[in-house]
């Protein structure tokens, strides 16, 4: 699938603009828009995204994925997080590259990678779907209070050129958009997710409302809630920002 472009130099951020030009109706196929600087780039909640200008990727793809049930809508958080993961693991060979639930890419135990995903639902379908995503790519110092950051020339001493790195990630995405209905594609990319899982089968520690406790990942069910097995055997479902990794 071919993606339209917009670049922008300055942009306060990307998803925001994707927002403000979809409700403009200015947008009606698959288009990433990319900013070289954001000034007020969005993380989840109210965490800011920082990124040094030019050194990074920083984009937001627009696309309308009108096969996805709204009840289906993990399936779109498990194509970016494997076009995000085929693209940085053939990098950086080192260490392991994970998807931290539900879309963030590490390494080893490191940041590479944000997605900020926001679906609009029109009737019982999804309108659009606008897919944030940042790489850290060639920024060797990060100052926010972000927890471990990382970036690729951080873990391998090179520097990449991050239109590169896009036309990669919106290659594999837009191959995965095309087979959304292809049930062997599908199932590839759920059971792919569920094996670079960050600590699948190993005990780590976590916390909800009720405080800290030891648990391990024993799945992910299908609208994307993670299952976590207590010591004490016990299975108890998550959805996002309902648990914290610790
Ligand atoms: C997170 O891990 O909290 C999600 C971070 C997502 C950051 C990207 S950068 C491009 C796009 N525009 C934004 O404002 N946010 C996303």
């Amino acid at each position: 699938m071919e993606f339209n472009r917009i670049d922008y130099n300055t942009l306060p951020s990307t998803n925001a603009e994707a927002v403000r030009l979809y409700k403009l109706g200015t947008i009606t196929s698959a288009t990433v828009i990319t900013a070289v600087s954001q000034t007020n780039g969005k993380g989840y909640g109210s965490n800011y995204w920082e990124s040094e200008p030019g050194k990074n990727l920083t984009f937001s793809m627009v696309c309308f994925p009108k096969e996805v049930d709204p009840s289906k809508q993990f399936i779109l958080t498990q194509i970016i997080s494997m076009a995000l993961l085929e693209t940085v693991s053939k990098i950086i060979t080192s260490k392991p590259v994970t998807v931290k639930w539900p879309n963030d890419l590490y390494v080893g135990n490191k940041k590479i990678a944000g997605v900020l995903i926001q679906n609009f639902v029109k009737g019982s379908a999804i309108d659009v779907s606008i897919i944030g995503v940042g790489l850290n790519i060639n920024q060797k110092v990060f100052t926010s209070n972000a927890p471990n950051p990382t970036s690729i020339i951080n873990e391998t001493g090179k520097e990449f050129a991050p239109d590169v790195l896009l036309s990669r990630i919106t290659q594999r995405f837009g191959f995965y958009l095309e087979h959304l209905s292809t049930s062997s594609v599908i199932e590839s990319v759920t059971k792919n997710y569920m094996q670079y899982l960050y600590r699948l089968g190993q005990p780590g520690k976590y916390k909800d409302k009720n405080g800290l406790f030891t648990a391990s990942i024993a799945g992910i069910d299908s609208y994307g809630r993670i299952i976590l097995q207590h010591e004490n055997g016990n299975k108890q479902t998550y959805g996002f920002k309902e648990v914290e990794f610790m």
